[in-house]
This record gives C-alpha cells, structure tokens and sequence, in this order.
C-alpha cells in the first residue's frame, strides 16, 4: 500500500540479497522508519519485540530469518538451530511453523552450497503468494460489504474490526481490511469503528493509520465501547483477522475478539474473520488446545504516546504494587462466526466448511 507517494510492502529484501528490511511498527503512528535485518537473531528479536507483527508477517519474517541463517552457515545443524530459535519467538500465530516448515523443507535435500539462495527464493515467493492471498480474501469479502450497502441504499456500512489485521499485519492488503480496502477502492461507502485494543494498541496506533493513509473513514473507539453500537444499530458486520484458526474452525485472535463475537451474535449482526490458508492449523480441532502468548506485565502497566512537544514517553497506569496479566489472544468457538473469508471463498466456519474450500486437506488425512 502506499506511504505517501512511495508503494510500501512491510518487508522486502535489499538488493544485494544479504538483509531483509522492514517497517519497524513500534514506531508507528508517531514515526515512520524502516529497520535493516542482517542476522536470524535479528529477525528473531524483530518478531519478538514486534517490530513486525500479525500472522502473515510474522510468518513471512521467519522464512527470511531462516534465509538469513543460511547465508553466514548453511548446515544442517545451523539449520536446525535457527529454526528453533525462530520457533520460539511467539507462539500463537500458526503462520510462523508454516514458513519455517516451507523454508526447511525446501532445502532439505539441497546441498550447503545452494540453500542460501533456495531460502531466499523460497520466502520471496511466500511474499509474493502472500499478496495474492491477501488480494483473493479482499476479492471475496467485497461483495459482503456490497451486499450490505445494498440494503442500506448507499449509506456507508459501518465494520466493526479489532487489532490490527491490515496491510502492516502481512504483506500487503491485509485480511481484515482487504475487503474494506476493495470495497473503498470500488466507491463503496464504508466506514470503519476501530477498537484501540489495549494493551499495545494496534488498532488506535496501526489499523487508524493505514486507514487514514489509504483514505478509509474510520473512527477509534475504546475497547468496551463495541456492543454499546452494536445495540445502538451502528454496527453493521464485524471483520476480524485470526492468528490460529483450527480444523474445526475455532478462532485465535487478539485477545478481545470473543467478546465482540459475543455481542456481534447478542446483537444478530455477522461476524466474519479473513484468513489465509496459512493461517489454518489442520493439526488442531479444539480451540482450546491453541497456546496463547502471555505477555510482560509492562504492557497492560505501562502506556505509551507522544507528548505535546512531541517526545514518545511511557507512563505508568498502575498503582506500585498491583500486578497485571497479560494474555494476548483468545479464542471465538466457531459457533460465533458467521463466515471465514479465504482466499478460495466464504465458508462456515467448521470442519466441513473448510473442507469444502480446502478438500485437499480431507483426502490427506483419509490417506
Ligand atoms: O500481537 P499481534 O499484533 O501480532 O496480533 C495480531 C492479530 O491478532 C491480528 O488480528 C492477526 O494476526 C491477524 S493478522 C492479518
């Protein structure tokens, strides 16, 4: 998407192939600036500090940490380790096995000498692949909005959306917002409520900028202020993105999102969730089962902004003394989803559902 007049993608590699840059979105929306990868523990620390983040890209970081790895030391023991150490990162978004699996196994049976280059071709093409997940999901959410539109005479259809599942969440385009965007950019009047999403605030801080970057009318709203609309009939659909969705269609997402399923379903009002197949764990069918990522209690203790004369200052919430938890996802049981937009189509939210866009995944488990 662009940045002023420049197109950005969230991670290219340089143009010797050595580093992998990156927009560095704790930054953001105060500054804009862009980070230089040289290592696999660079990357690491990129993912765990959230420098990059959301499902897609932490997956697409992965892949280029492996490819990193290989050019200072392409054997298998080095292999190994820098997968493990990517691994470990954060443990929720099941995108980041699945890039670290395609990369190593894509270089499995090569040699030392031409792993390198396979990995870094490798996770180019899982960037490219990306965008055209992303784009498919925008494709296929469009005429959701449109149908709404419809039915409110053109008057702009307000989506409800939580975190940060846009372009600085993946690649390009995003899942949550890439209908949003294909809509906007189809004349389709849209706007969108954006849940600030305590504690790290993607929404208020990332999902408010792309917006108002790409032009979207949006308005920020506090985290409990989601049913209250709903009630009030200013909510029209909800579109969320996912970190793990299972077999069976349970929804991983930042944490949050179960109670705006719930008052989505209290208020009768569609809860849809855009994903790319990378994004699916076949391995799972129990939501429950998924590992939720327990953050620093700095997170929910601390805040912070920009002051008036433009310094970036944390400050403390929280009396001395009280402590915080901080779990970063939750999970929506599939019941709740109205629909999951895939690159391959709209489906109910359940095994069959999936099955019917993926039966691919039917026939290997039958074998
Ligand atoms: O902790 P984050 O910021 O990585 O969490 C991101 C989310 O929860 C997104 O909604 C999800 O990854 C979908 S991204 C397209």
């Amino acid at each position: 998407m662009k940045v002023g007049e420049r197109h950005y993608r969230t991670i290219w590699p340089t143009r010797d192939g050595r580093a992998v840059e990156i927009i560095d979105q704790t930054k953001l929306p105060h500054a804009f600036e862009t980070a230089r990868l040289e290592t696999v523990e660079d990357a690491a620390t990129a993912i765990r500090d959230m420098w990059v983040r959301g499902a897609p890209l932490i997956g697409a970081t992965g892949a280029y940490g492996l490819a990193l790895a290989m050019a200072t030391d392409a054997s298998d023991g080095n292999l190994s380790v820098a997968y493990d150490l990517l691994y470990a990162t954060r443990p929720t978004a099941v995108d980041l096995r699945w890039g670290l699996r395609r990369v190593r196994d894509a270089l499995r049976d090569l040699p030392p000498g031409a792993r390198a280059e396979a990995a870094l071709a490798e996770a180019a093409t899982i960037c490219e692949d990306s965008v055209a997940t992303c784009a498919a999901i925008g494709d296929h959410g469009l005429p959701l909005i449109a149908a709404l539109a419809e039915r409110k005479g053109g008057e702009a259809v307000n989506i409800l959306t939580h975190c940060n599942a846009g372009w600085l969440a993946t690649v390009d385009w995003g899942t949550a917002t890439a209908p949003i965007y294909k809509a906007h950019d189809a004349g389709i009047p849209v706007h969108v409520w954006v849940d600030e999403t305590r504690p790290r605030n993607q929404g208020a801080a990332l999902t408010a900028w792309e917006l108002g970057r790409h032009g979207v009318p949006h308005t920020v709203i506090v985290d409990n202020a989601g049913g209250h609309l709903m009630q009030r009939g200013l909510v029209d659909m909800v579109i969320t993105g996912t970190d793990r969705t299972t077999a069976a269609g349970d929804v991983c997402n930042k944490i949050g999102t179960y109670l705006k399923a719930l008052a989505a379903h209290d208020n009768g009002l569609p809860f849809y969730v855009g994903l790319p197949h990378s994004t699916i764990d076949w391995e799972l069918e129990d939501g429950m089962a998924i590992p939720i990522e327990q953050r620093a209690e700095s997170e929910v203790a601390e805040i912070a902004g920009r002051t008036v004369d433009g310094r970036i200052e944390r400050v403390r919430l929280l009396p001395e003394g009280s402590s915080a938890r901080n779990d970063a996802f939750d999970v929506t049981p599939a019941r709740l989803v109205t629909g999951l937009i895939t690159e391959r189509g709209v489906c109910e939210a359940s095994r069959a559902g999936l099955l019917s866009l993926y039966p691919e995944r039917g026939e290997r488990r039958a074998g």
